[in-house]
């Protein structure tokens, strides 16, 4: 990801909302909100209908475009299916991929996941891979067991030097859409186990360099403690990625805390 600085790396995943209008209308306030943001890294992504849109307000600024999902072949006959060479000629640097949304209401698994991750990097596109347990896996002490299992699962036969083209996203389910966020201590426990089972499969130096995001209820009023903490190097943000000034308020708050020491 050369060019770009090496601050907060903040993503805005729009889901299933905005007309064409609406849409322009938000990427061009995010651009002209840039020059206050220098040294952060964004990427915003719209549903696939306007990313045509989006990347033409984009162009030429240092905000980038990604996509909601892809499917895992690169061309043929799948009805209803976007491939990776399509989002890469879109405009797209990146990919969801794995979302919990994904998971939960259109049967994605950890070995869909894995497909297309590889597809991803074989387009030369970036994936943001998403993991996170539900609330009953957390209430039960199981949130780690399945992160382990997201990660190895989806992760499965990736390189130490393909490893340097993804980001991870840890986004609880229970978090998303819901108003509860994780609090930084609970995120950042999870955080700190995700860079520790990279420092062991993919050594020091990639697991040091990795991006992982936190997700879920992320607004500007909680966005400068979360950033805080050593081991959350952005946001995945959902709702308060539609409103143009919440968005930038939480890339604000994320550069002002990247700014003093952690
Ligand atoms: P949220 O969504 O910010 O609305 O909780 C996060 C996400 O789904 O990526």
């Amino acid at each position: 990801m050369a060019g770009i600085g090496q601050g907060p790396f903040i993503a805005g995943n729009w889901k299933m909302h905005l007309t064409r209008p609406e849409a322009r209308a938000l990427a061009q306030n995010v651009v002209a909100a840039m020059p206050g943001l220098q040294e952060s890294r964004i990427v915003l992504i719209p549903p696939f209908t306007v990313l045509g849109e989006v990347g033409a307000v984009l162009a030429g600024s240092d905000v980038r475009l990604g996509a909601q999902d892809l499917f895992w072949e690169d061309r043929g006959a799948y009805t209803g299916e976007v491939s990776a060479p399509m989002l890469k000629e879109a405009g797209c640097a990146h990919v969801l991929v794995g979302h919990s949304e994904r998971r939960q209401y259109f049967g994605e698994t950890d070995e869909t996941v894995n497909r297309k991750v590889h597809a991803a990097l074989r387009s030369g596109l970036s994936p943001i891979v998403c993991v996170g347990e539900v609330l009953e896996e957390r209430e039960s002490g199981r949130t780690t067991e399945r992160i382990d299992a997201q990660l190895s699962a989806g992760l499965r036969g990736l390189s130490p030097a393909e490893m340097a083209g993804i980001v991870l996203a840890y986004e609880p389910v229970w978090a998303i859409g819901t108003g509860k966020t994780a609090s930084p201590g609970q995120a950042e426990e999870v955080h700190a186990h995700i860079r520790r089972r990279l420092r062991d499969n993919y050594g020091n130096d990639r697991a040091t360099c990795a991006i992982i995001l936190y997700g879920g209820s992320v607004k500007p009023a909680n966005s400068y403690p979360l950033f805080k903490e050593k081991n959350i190097d952005g946001f995945l943000v959902g709702g308060a990625s539609l409103d143009a000034a919440d968005f930038i308020g939480i890339a604000g708050e994320a550069l002002r805390a990247y700014g003093e020491e952690k």
